[in-house]
């Protein structure tokens, strides 16, 4: 019997900036840990946009693209998440399918298996078709993946759908292993829906539970952060890995890998920002920064001002071009003059630089998962201002339950939100908090750590899968 040829995994996130920057991570662990083959794939919209040319890859690393059935000028954003959604599952399966099934090319292996977004369960019932195993990997939180999987307990326990006029501080029953700790208002944005028909619950629902058809489960946490809810969902999601946080195990485990690509940012870094930051004091500097996908109106960016400059702390402030809701960012005068004098705008940062840098004391964020992970490695407190997805509920647990910051959901007034930023950057709680929380997460890739452990169960698995011999 021959030795076995390395194992070639097939790695395709959701075409959006947070489950590629997350998916991104776990290629180059597979790249610097083992001797897999690595192919990702990207829409063709992102391979352009991250400047992915034929020059871009290795011998074992492989940047291939798919269309997602848009045109090229669609604006892809988050009112149009849906979109965007429906159509990769419906136009870009044929395509899919036909690379799988002419797997074997001159000098490439063919895939083992295919570690894909979960919000894309058609790739289940492909690599079902075509025998070839799929791990789904859901780069949301553990606790908003636990909420969705329960939406059908939420309609039993009459929760869902919520009554016009309910009380939205009102407790949720129904999601095992939560028991007074939700209120609606911290539902998943797409479980806080009125009529049970709405798009996005029935998505959530059909997508998440296709989940335990995969034949494992990915989650980007781990067990010190998440474990009761992790042990809720491997109720029924036998095979659940939790091999997160990757940004730190990449750190812990192969500090000198090189990235697979230049950057993985949809839009331009601006790294003027981080000599900026080193003009000032440590711990002094409120970042701000709502991810890829939040949209404003010019009413609510103004009040974020006026609170953030009465603070009078400096700030660093990412506003991405598309972030205002169709106006234009045109200050008034007064505030103009005070943002200069303390204040630094950029059109995107360099996030994961930004927040390791000791001048930077407080994240207002907007409490996406990647940004909540990389902001607790980096033992930075976070102000919370959730906008859609799992936001809504990754921000009750920073406040309530990891005690890693404060939550300020749906409310922006500015007298709010200059009362917050002095609490969060003046805080030793919650910095003590973070900081625990941090050591948890170093420790959880330790080689004798959690997720380490995970993570090598999952590279055994996707050998034992891999029965080509050379
Ligand atoms: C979306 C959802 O909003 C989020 O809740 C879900 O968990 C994943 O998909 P997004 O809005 O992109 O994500 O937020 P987040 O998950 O925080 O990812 C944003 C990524 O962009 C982070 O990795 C962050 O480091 C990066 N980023 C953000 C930058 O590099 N520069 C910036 O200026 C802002």
């Amino acid at each position: 019997m021959g030795e076995l040829a390395p194992p070639h995994v097939l790695i395709f996130p959701f075409p959006a900036q947070g489950p590629i920057n997350c998916m991104i991570k776990l290629a180059e662990l597979f790249v610097s840990l083992t001797d897999f083959h690595v192919t990702f794939l990207n829409s063709e919209h992102n391979h352009k946009r991250l400047g992915i040319g034929p020059e871009s890859g290795s011998q074992r690393v492989r940047f291939k693209s798919i269309p997602d059935g848009l045109p090229e000028s669609h604006p892809r954003s988050a009112s149009l998440f849906f979109e965007l959604h429906d159509s990769i599952q419906t136009q870009s399966r044929s395509v899919f399918r036909e690379m799988l099934v002419k797997k074997v090319r001159v000098g490439e292996p063919p895939v083992s298996c295919v570690i894909s977004d979960g919000l894309m369960p058609f790739v289940v019932d492909v690599g079902e078709e075509v025998g070839v195993p799929v791990i789904s990997f859901r780069t949301l939180s553990g606790c908003c993946f636990w909420a969705f999987f329960s939406i059908p307990w939420l309609i039993e326990a009459g929760v869902l759908p919520i009554l016009d006029g309910a009380d939205m501080d009102q407790l949720v029953t129904g999601i095992p292993g939560m028991e007074g700790l939700l209120r609606l208002r911290d539902l998943p944005s797409y479980c806080q829906v009125r009529d049970l028909l709405n798009p996005g619950l029935q998505q959530m629902q059909v997508v998440t539970r296709y989940s335990a058809k995969a034949h494992t489960l990915i989650l980007n946490t781990f067990e010190a952060l998440e474990g009761p809810i992790l042990a809720e969902i491997r109720k029924h999601c036998k095979t659940t890995r939790a091999i997160g946080p990757l940004n730190a195990m990449l750190q812990a485990r192969a500090p000198d890998a090189p990235p697979l690509l230049p950057s993985t940012s949809l839009w331009l870094e601006d790294h003027s920002c981080l000599t900026w930051l080193d003009s000032h004091a440590p711990n002094s500097v409120l970042y701000v920064s709502f991810g890829s996908y939040v949209v404003m109106s010019r009413g609510q960016l103004i009040e974020f001002c006026y609170g953030i400059i009465n603070s009078r702390k400096p700030f660093l402030w990412v506003i991405r071009p598309d972030l205002l809701a169709g106006d234009e960012m045109v200050l008034p005068e007064e505030l103009t003059v005070e943002a200069k004098a303390r204040g630094r705008f950029v059109e995107w940062a360099p996030q994961k630089q930004v927040l390791q840098h000791p001048a930077v004391a407080g994240f207002l964020t907007h409490s996406g998962w990647n940004s909540t992970l990389e902001s607790l490695v980096a033992e930075v407190p976070m102000l919370c201002w959730p906008f859609f997805v799992d936001q809504q509920i990754n921000s009750r647990f920073v406040e309530r339950v990891w005690g890693m910051g404060l939550d300020m959901k749906d409310t922006c007034e500015r007298v709010v939100i200059e009362h917050l930023v002095s609490e969060l950057v003046e805080s030793e709680g919650l910095r003590t908090a973070t900081r625990a929380m941090a050591e948890k997460a170093r420790q959880s890739v330790d080689p004798s750590g959690s997720s380490y452990l995970e993570f090598e169960e999952l590279v055994n698995d996707i050998r034992a899968m891999s029965t080509c011999a050379i």
